[in-house]
C-alpha cells in the first residue's frame, strides 16, 4: 500500500502538470491574432485546411477559402496572381503590391476578380497592422 502522503504529493503534480498543459494550449495573445506568425499559420493552415485565427476573427472566412471560391476569390489565386507583380493600382494611386493590397482591402471595390465587391473592411485604418500580416500569408500562399 502507498503512503497516503505520497498519493497526495502525486495527484498534486498530476493536477499541477495538467493546468499546466492547458495554459499552453490557450494562447491568448494568438487567439487574438496579435502574435501571428506568418510561417507558422502557413503551415498549419495548409495542414487544416483552415483560415488562419486572425482571418476568422476580422470575418474574412465569410467570403474567402484557401483554395476555393467562395463569394470573393480563393486566397490561393490571389497570391499565386500577385506573387510577381511590384505594382499595384487602386483609386488611380500606385501602390507597392502589399500595401496596395491593403488599401484595398480597407477601402473595397470590384472589378479585379469580378463584379463582386468586397466591402470597406477597414475604412478608419485602426486594423491595418493585422491586414498587413495577412497580406504577407496570402501573398506567402501564393508561392506554396
Ligand atoms: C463580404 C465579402 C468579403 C469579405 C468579408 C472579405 N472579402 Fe476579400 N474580396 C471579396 C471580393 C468580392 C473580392 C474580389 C474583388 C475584386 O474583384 O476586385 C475580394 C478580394 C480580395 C483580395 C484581392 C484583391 C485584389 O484586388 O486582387 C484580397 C487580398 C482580399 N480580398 C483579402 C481579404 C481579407 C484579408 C479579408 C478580411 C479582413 C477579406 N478579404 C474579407 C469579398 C470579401
Amino acid at each position: 500500500m502507498m503512503n497516503p502522503k505520497l498519493i497526495k504529493t502525486l495527484m498534486l503534480l498530476i493536477a499541477l502538470a495538467g493546468l499546466a498543459g492547458c495554459e499552453e494550449k490557450i494562447d491568448y495573445k494568438k487567439e487574438e491574432g496579435l502574435n501571428f506568425d506568418v510561417g507558422q499559420d502557413l503551415q498549419s493552415a495548409l495542414q487544416q485546411k483552415r483560415m488562419p485565427q486572425l482571418a476568422i476573427k476580422l470575418g474574412c472566412n465569410n467570403c474567402h477559402a484557401l483554395d476555393h471560391k467562395l463569394v470573393g476569390p480563393a486566397w490561393q489565386d490571389v497570391g499565386k496572381r500577385y506573387q510577381d507583380a511590384t505594382d499595384y493600382e487602386y483609386d488611380d494611386k500606385h501602390y507597392p503590391v502589399a500595401e496596395g493590397l491593403v488599401q484595398k482591402i480597407s477601402h473595397g471595390g470590384s472589378g479585379n476578380w469580378g463584379v463582386e465587391a468586397m466591402p470597406a473592411l477597414d475604412p478608419s485604418g485602426a486594423e491595418h497592422e493585422k491586414l498587413e500580416k495577412l497580406v504577407g500569408f496570402i501573398l506567402k500562399l501564393g508561392k506554396q
